[in-house]
């Protein structure tokens, strides 16, 4: 793998928690906790590889209809990590951002991601965003509803203009998304920018994604052939001429 070859954004949809736990005999909760170790171990190692941005799936808009409890213990896991975590963000230079409907958050979790977000404004290593309350289709009605305030007439609205109204515009698409714990679907994550990305499905469970695991998708990644609608030719490579991509 050179430079080259790695993927400019990483997106992660972190499942398997709870399979990890019960096949331990153990709480949902401690699978969460070691998935949080896991989250850790990745972050450290694509901040080492030079990866500019990375986004994890951490909170779906419908994992509020999971038990009362679940979802508490969640977000207060969250916090702490937010917390706990501010300084080696400092330290490895990685600033923090998310993406999801803010508001939706507990006010401690949201309160120690503002802060964190605040403190690691001026990172320049890595960006790395959790996806909170995300839903990709709520996003996407958000951006047109934003759009349709602007009061630019439809005829003139574009790509570019509605990308202005996703959460982060600034954000570019990913390039490799990951989803661990061998589901094949893509869950409400990311659909307007995912149009080309490259996707890798992992059978192990999210605890267990260690430097192997993640070696051997940016392996897979590195022998793609990314095409984005046109005949191979080999400046398609990974994202030279990338279209609409994060090459933008
Ligand atoms: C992913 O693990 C973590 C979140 C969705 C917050 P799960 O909790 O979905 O674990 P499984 O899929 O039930 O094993
Ligand atoms: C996707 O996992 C959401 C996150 C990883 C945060 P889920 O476990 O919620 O997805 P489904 O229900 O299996 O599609
Ligand atoms: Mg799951």
């Amino acid at each position: 793998m050179t430079d080259s070859t790695l993927p400019r954004h990483i997106a992660v949809i972190m499942d398997g928690n709870g399979r990890w736990a019960q096949q331990r005999g153990l709480a949902r909760s401690e699978g969460h906790r070691a998935g949080a170790g896991a989250v850790c171990a990745l972050v450290r190692e694509c901040r080492a590889l030079g990866i500019p941005f990375v986004t994890l799936y951490a909170f779906s808009r419908e994992n509020w209809q999971r038990p009362q409890t679940e979802v508490s213990f969640l977000f207060e896991l969250f916090t702490r990590f937010v917390r706990e975590e501010l300084p080696g963000l400092l330290e490895q230079d990685i600033r923090l951002s998310m993406i999801g409907e803010r508001t939706d958050l507990p006010f401690a979790a949201r309160r120690a991601m503002d802060y964190a977000i605040q403190r690691t404004a001026a990172c320049r290593g890595m960006v790395l965003t959790l996806a909170l309350s995300y839903s990709g289709r709520e996003e996407i009605v958000r951006a047109a509803r934003a759009l349709a305030a602007t009061g630019l007439p439809p005829g003139e609205w574009t790509e570019e203009s509605f990308r202005r109204g996703l959460y982060d515009p600034d954000l570019p698409d990913p390039d490799l998304l990951i989803r661990t714990s061998g589901e094949l679907r893509i869950s409400n994550f990311l659909l307007f920018q995912s149009a080309y990305t490259e996707l890798y499905f992992s059978p192990g469970l999210w605890p267990d994604f260690d430097a192997a695991a993640l070696r051997e998708a940016l392996q897979s990644y590195a022998e793609r052939r990314r095409r984005f609608g046109r005949v191979e030719d080999d400046r398609d490579r990974h994202g030279e001429g990338d279209a609409g991509g994060s090459g933008q």
